[in-house]
């Protein structure tokens, strides 16, 4: 068999297109839902994956304000803004962009951000909701993967699902939302031993490991009818590669998702999403769980 491609533009094309239904509705209520970005240090692939959040709001109706700070910044001095974009009124979604320059402690400033503005869901609140099945703002990848099992119609129910990921933007939250639907879920990562094995036994594999020098998902790790979800991302000569081996891969699975083209554009609409329900929150309105 060959399977199917799944088509992640087409799904946060459809994604964005209820967003900006939200975003008109909201603005007729007089909010105007309003994402602040906050880029820290000089990492170019950080300021890029910026920019292009700021093009998405702008498409769907959403404003930004954009704050950049030096890399000599002070955790102090970062605590200060997000301290000030807490208590901007006019300011419904937070994002700080990740990784931080290694001075700054990463799990202090995202603690910092209020829970009913981290669009992100990475604070201690959300990600406590999350393993209580009850979070409103959900970290946008795993929230973006769960997206395209629905929309495709992929009923997890007791199905055994493997994810090569075991990080707090993508693995942690992913083994929750799967859970929820009834998955059994299990969590591989670089000590795992037979990662092979785990993955022949999985009916869904997400692998998320973004570097194909050392991990390729291969089509004998992969049972026929099982689906493939690539989260990762690394150059394979000049080209952007995820870390599976699609060409090959699909003629096994019954789903795969692409690199570009796949969980990428996933991830960019559910930050969308969760501005507006941030937006929402922020007056009382709280339109979906
Ligand atoms: N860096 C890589 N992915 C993400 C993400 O989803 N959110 C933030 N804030 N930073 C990231």
């Amino acid at each position: 068999m060959t399977g199917q491609k799944i088509d992640g533009i087409a799904v946060a094309n459809s994604v964005k297109d209820r967003v900006r239904a939200a975003v008109a509705e909201l603005k007729k209520d007089g909010i105007e839902p309003c994402l602040a970005t906050v880029l820290a240090g000089d990492n170019q692939a950080s300021a890029s994956y910026v920019a292009s959040k700021q093009k998405d709001c702008s498409e769907v109706g959403i404003s930004t304000k954009d704050h950049r700070l030096p890399q000599s910044f002070s955790q102090q001095e970062l605590v200060s803004l997000i301290d000030l974009l807490n208590n901007d009124k006019t300011v419904h979604g937070i994002l700080v962009q990740l990784p931080l320059p290694e001075h700054l402690d990463e799990f202090s400033v995202i603690t910092m951000i209020s829970p009913i503005k981290d669009v992100d869901g990475l604070t201690p609140y959300n990600m406590g909701l999350l393993a209580y099945g009850r979070a409103l703002l959900k970290p946008c990848t795993p929230s973006g993967i769960i997206e395209l099992f629905d929309y495709y119609k992929i009923d997890l129910s007791g199905k055994h699902a493997v994810i090569i990921n075991r990080s707090n933007l993508v693995g942690r939250p992913l083994y929750h939302l799967m859970l929820e639907k009834n998955a059994t879920v299990t969590t591989c990562h670089s000590k795992t031993k037979n990662l092979k094995e785990h993955c022949l036994e999985a009916d869904v594999i997400v692998t998320a490991v973004g570097d194909r020098s050392r991990f390729t998902l291969t089509q004998d790790m992969v049972k026929s009818g099982a689906v493939v979800i690539d989260v990762g991302t690394s150059r394979l000569g000049n080209k952007l590669a995820g870390d599976v081996d699609y060409d090959n891969v699909i003629k096994n699975a019954s789903y795969v998702t692409p690199v570009p083209g796949g969980v990428g554009p996933m991830t960019r609409a559910m930050l969308l999403k969760n501005t507006v329900t941030a937006a929402s929150i922020s007056k009382g309105i709280v339109a979906n769980r």
